[in-house]
């Protein structure tokens, strides 16, 4: 082998190798790109002692200085709420819904509006069967907020990636619909 070509050869293996450092670094993550996108709309009408029939959400738990009809002070610390929402394609409360979001969220900062947030979307319409399954952390007045997607059945087999949360409108402390960007990136 000549000079030339064995300093070529160097060269090219020069640049392979930053190239292989450069994959295993930082640059990676921005990489990734999400295997399935949804948005959906969920609607949550919490119990507010005269809204029995209505409500989709129960406070089952409360600090003992506060009680279950009304959401506690200090930034609601303390407080357990139950869900059963219908999840819409549209931001309709009155759509058909296409599944519940099921599960619940629980104020856990005395110091900032804080939550944590543990549910499942149950799909039952033609265009989607199965579950999703959500986990994280909510700081609640952040405008989005991201949330595990932990796992899921069915259409969802296996599923992981993270959920964007965006409050679309409230009315109150009884109302309120959060528009849901999932991103999926392990799909089966
Ligand atoms: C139920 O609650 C929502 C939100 O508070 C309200 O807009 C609606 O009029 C209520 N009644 C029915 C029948 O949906
Ligand atoms: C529940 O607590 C709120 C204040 O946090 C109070 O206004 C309300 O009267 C209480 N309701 C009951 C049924 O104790
Ligand atoms: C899903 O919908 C079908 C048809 O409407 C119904 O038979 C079935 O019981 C539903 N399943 C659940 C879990 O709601
Ligand atoms: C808070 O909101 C900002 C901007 O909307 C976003 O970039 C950030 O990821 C959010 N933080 C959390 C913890 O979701």
């Amino acid at each position: 082998m000549s000079a030339k070509s064995c300093l070529a050869l160097a060269i090219i293996l020069y640049f392979c190798l930053l190239q292989c450092f450069a994959a295993s670094g930082s640059t990676r993550k921005a990489k990734i790109i999400p295997c399935k996108t949804l948005v959906f709309y969920f609607h949550d009408i919490l119990y507010n002692g005269h809204n029995a029939r209505n409500a989709t959400a129960v406070i089952v738990g409360a600090p003992a200085w506060g009680n279950r009809t009304i959401l506690a002070g200090q930034f609601h610390f303390g407080n357990l709420v139950v869900f059963d929402d219908p999840i819409t394609l549209d931001n309709n409360l009155h759509s058909t819904p296409v599944g519940r979001a099921q599960g619940f969220y629980m104020y856990d900062s005395k110091e900032i509006f804080t939550a944590w947030l543990g549910f499942s979307f149950v799909f039952n319409s033609t265009k989607h069967k199965g579950s999703i399954h959500f986990a994280g952390a909510d700081p609640v007045l952040n405008k989005t907020k991201d949330i595990s997607v932990i796992g899921g059945t069915g259409d969802f087999f296996m599923t992981r990636g993270v959920a964007t949360i965006m409050t679309d409108a409230f009315e109150g402390t009884v109302y309120f619909r959060l528009r849901v960007e999932i991103n999926l990136y392990e799909c089966w």
